[in-house]
Formats: structure tokens, C-alpha cells, sequence
């Protein structure tokens, strides 16, 4: 593989994250960065802000559309929003892995019936494991005394047993899921991602890009090093050569 086909690949595992607060801002980012990024993240505040009704533009746009609104409700309640979710055209929806399997399998369930009614693509469903930002200390408020690594294993191997296509996981974790889960297809996705010149924000547990791509992760996910930068595009394409330099010619993803 020559290095240009190389780049377009690792161009394909980079999200960027839309965490803006008005569709203008998210179509001028897209349009910025649609020929750099395989895809978009839309989570909690564009779409408390603007709604289905942009997520669906921006899928019929012709971009890769994540939805992270991270689903966490009774079992029949996730699936109604499952299936919705996958109607709306999107490539990736969440749910935690904390809700249970009885939960997971719903959301599976009701999107594929969605996508078998009206032959539409089934969206990746991941399940988020333990939050980026989260440490041992956040966990053991809410009664959970594992560690971290425990609690990520625990909810990643429920996550594949459920038949889901993968899992949101910081990047520390990717290597220890790639080796024990072996799964085939099993796909990891890692935000918490922090270019070596970047501030880490809130976020507790991060790698730079190229530790990240040679961690075992499928996609990093960045928000604020690539949206707060002043020339987003460049920032982008810095990303995307830290994950080519670090894959190399034989790397299979
Ligand atoms: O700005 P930053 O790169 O930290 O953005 C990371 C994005 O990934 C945010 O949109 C955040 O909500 C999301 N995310 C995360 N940790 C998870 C799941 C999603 O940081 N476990």
C-alpha cells in the first residue's frame, strides 16, 4: 500500500466530535473538515440543541454520522429509540453497556427489525464501557469497587455477547480488549485522544493520536484539539499523519 492510500485510510478512523451548540457551527466545521475525517459525532449538546432534525440532514448529506446521546433507559424504551436511530440514516449509535444485556439486545433487535422494514444500512451499535473521564475514585462513588480495567473488561465482554459491534473505550484499554476479547470484527473506538502539544481538558485518561492508532483502536474520536484549533484543517490533517506514521505499511486496519 503506498502512503497516500495509507493516509486515506487512517482518514477513515478519525470522528470528530460536534460539540457545538448550533447547527451553523456544525455545517461550517463540516464543511471544513468533510474531505479530512471518515466521520462526525453529533452527542449531547448539539442534539439537546438542534435535534433529530439536523442529525438527519447531516447523514443525508452524504457524511458518516455517529449519534452519542449514549442510551441508558428500560429495555423497550431503548429499543423505541434504537429503531428511530437507525431510521435516521446515522453509521454509529451508543448505548451503555451498564443498562444490562436484556437492554443491549433490544437496541439491537429493534434496529435491525427498523432497518430489515425499510432495507436501510444497520447503523455500528457500540456500547460505552467506562467514560473517559472517568477514574477508580468516580467509579467506587457510584459503588462500584473494580478497577477500572475490571470494570471496562466486564461490560466489553458483555457488550460482545450481546452481539453488539463494539465498544467506546479510553485508549489504555484497547490493547487489553484487542488481546482477550478476540471477537472477530469487534470494533474499538477511543475518544480521550490528546495531540502531544494539546491540553487534556477534563479528560483523565489519554493517549496521543499515534499511541492511540497503535493501541488496537479502530476509531479516535477528538473534539476540542481539532474543533478549538485555529485552523481546523490543519489540526486534522496533524492527526491523521501522527495515526499514518504510527500504523505503517502493514497495519490490517
Ligand atoms: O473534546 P474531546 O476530544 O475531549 O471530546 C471527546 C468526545 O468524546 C466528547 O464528545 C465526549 O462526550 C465523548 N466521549 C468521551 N468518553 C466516552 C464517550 C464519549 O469523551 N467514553
Amino acid at each position: 500500500m503506498d502512503n497516500t492510500d495509507l493516509h486515506e485510510k487512517q482518514k477513515r478512523r478519525l470522528i470528530v466530535a460536534l460539540d457545538v451548540s448550533t447547527a451553523d457551527e456544525a455545517l461550517e466545521a463540516v464543511s471544513e473538515l468533510r474531505g479530512e475525517v471518515g466521520a462526525f459525532k453529533v452527542g449531547l449538546q448539539l442534539f439537546t440543541s438542534e435535534g433529530a432534525s439536523l442529525v438527519k440532514r447531516l447523514a443525508a448529506s452524504g457524511i458518516e454520522i455517529f449519534l452519542d446521546v449514549k442510551y441508558h433507559d428500560i429495555p423497550n424504551t431503548v429499543a423505541g429509540a434504537a429503531a428511530e436511530a437507525a431510521k435516521m440514516g446515522i453509521w454509529m449509535f451508543n448505548v451503555h453497556a451498564s443498562g444490562g444485556s436484556e437492554m443491549m439486545k433490544a437496541a439491537l433487535g429493534a434496529a435491525n427489525d427498523a432497518c430489515e422494514r425499510e432495507s436501510l444500512r444497520l447503523p455500528k451499535i457500540v456500547g460505552v464501557t467506562v467514560l473517559t473521564s472517568s477514574d477508580r475514585q468516580a467509579l467506587s462513588e457510584t459503588g462500584i469497587e473494580q478497577t477500572v480495567e475490571e470494570r471496562v473488561l466486564q461490560l466489553s465482554e458483555l457488550t460482545a455477547k450481546c452481539g453488539l459491534h463494539g465498544v467506546v473505550v479510553s485508549p489504555f484499554e484497547a490493547r487489553m480488549i484487542r488481546d482477550s476479547l478476540r471477537v472477530p470484527g469487534f470494533e474499538i473506538v477511543t475518544p480521550g485522544i490528546r495531540p502531544s502539544n494539546a491540553t487534556h481538558d477534563d479528560q483523565k485518561r489519554v493517549m496521543t493520536p499515534a499511541q492511540a492508532a497503535s493501541a488496537g483502536s479502530d476509531y479516535l474520536v477528538v473534539g476540542r484539539p481539532i474543533m478549538g484549533a485555529g485552523d481546523r484543517v490543519e489540526a486534522a490533517r496533524q492527526i491523521v499523519k501522527e495515526m499514518t506514521e504510527a500504523a505503517g505499511p502493514t497495519d490490517p486496519r
